[in-house]
């Protein structure tokens, strides 16, 4: 059932668990994602960055995949097709294709032009009933060329962006996209106290989640984290499930090639992924 994440990210921050974005780059693994969560009746945000969704074909292209399988494949959990990092003309984009819900990413531009922009696109995505994400403070690393200095949030600036309207707020706190490096810090714990105090409550949301160990995903939910991205840990189990197979020289027997057998591997190692990310989340049952 295709929703807007608002009302399930609510519900998550009430309940004290997190709602999982899984980002998706094609068919497979979109159906792995929805299969999974409607197994486990748990509620999911499919995330799409500007780089898959070109990948895709275009947003109008994902956008016809996601409600056709949603209904073919009988789901009924709350499901969210959700803008990764936009750009402000991305955001244009996925709002004239019928996502749900945005994220326009202007931690980059200096707070006013973020405020500014981050405002025209609330009235936009409201106008329509979808939901919105902002960022303040950048998330480290590198996703689909969009690039981060992993800058700490400013409480005082999240609160600013928080209180335009938007739906739930991405801060910096040390994460990083892509595997974590050996001599990574850990999350900033008081930066996200002090976040949390000073936007009332606003769902917060982790990007970075490939990689945080369990106990930092549990005290970040209960600092008020109710939506965790994770997009590399299932490109890794894919590829791995994928390799598997081949080295195994599987695809070399009978019609092995087949790429329905193929891929499949990938495809199982993707739902395994979920259903740990779920668990550890908390949001098994909660659709
Ligand atoms: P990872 O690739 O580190 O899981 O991060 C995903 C993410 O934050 C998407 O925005």
């Amino acid at each position: 059932m295709l929703v807007n994440a608002r009302d399930m990210l609510l519900k998550a921050r009430d309940g004290r668990y997190a709602v999982a974005q899984i980002n998706i780059n094609n068919l497979e693994w979109t159906k792995a994602v929805l299969q999974t969560a409607e197994e486990l009746k748990n509620p999911v945000i499919l995330g799409v960055s500007e780089g898959a969704g070109k990948y895709m074909a275009g947003f109008g292209t994902v956008t016809a995949m996601v409600r056709e399988m949603d209904k073919f494949l009988g789901i009924t959990v709350p499901v969210a097709l959700h803008l990764d990092h936009g750009t402000y003309e991305g955001c244009l984009a996925c709002v004239e294709a019928g996502f749900t819900s945005i994220m326009f990413d202007g931690s980059h531009f200096p707070i006013d032009e973020n405020m500014q922009k981050t405002t025209e696109l609330v009235k936009l995505a409201h106008d329509r009933g979808m939901s919105i994400e902002a960022e303040v403070g950048a998330i480290g690393g590198e996703e689909d060329g969009v690039i981060g200095g992993g800058e700490v949030a400013d409480p005082q600036e999240c609160k600013a962006i928080a209180d335009l309207g938007i739906d739930f707020l991405a801060a910096g706190i040390g994460n990083i996209h892509g595997v974590y490096p050996e001599n990574w810090k850990g999350l900033d714990f008081d930066a996200l106290d002090r976040i949390h105090q000073a936007t009332g409550g606003i769902p917060l949301v982790l990007h970075g989640g490939t990689g945080i160990p369990e106990d930092m995903i549990k005290k970040a939910i209960s600092l008020g984290v109710s939506k965790i991205n994770v997009n590399t840990e299932c490109q890794l189990s894919f590829a791995a499930g994928v390799r598997k197979y081949i080295e195994e020289g599987k695809d070399l027997s009978g019609k092995g090639f087949d790429p329905r057998k193929l891929l499949e591997p990938g495809v199982n190692a993707i739902k395994d992924t979920c259903k740990e990310k779920f668990g550890i989340f908390g949001s098994i049952g909660n659709a």
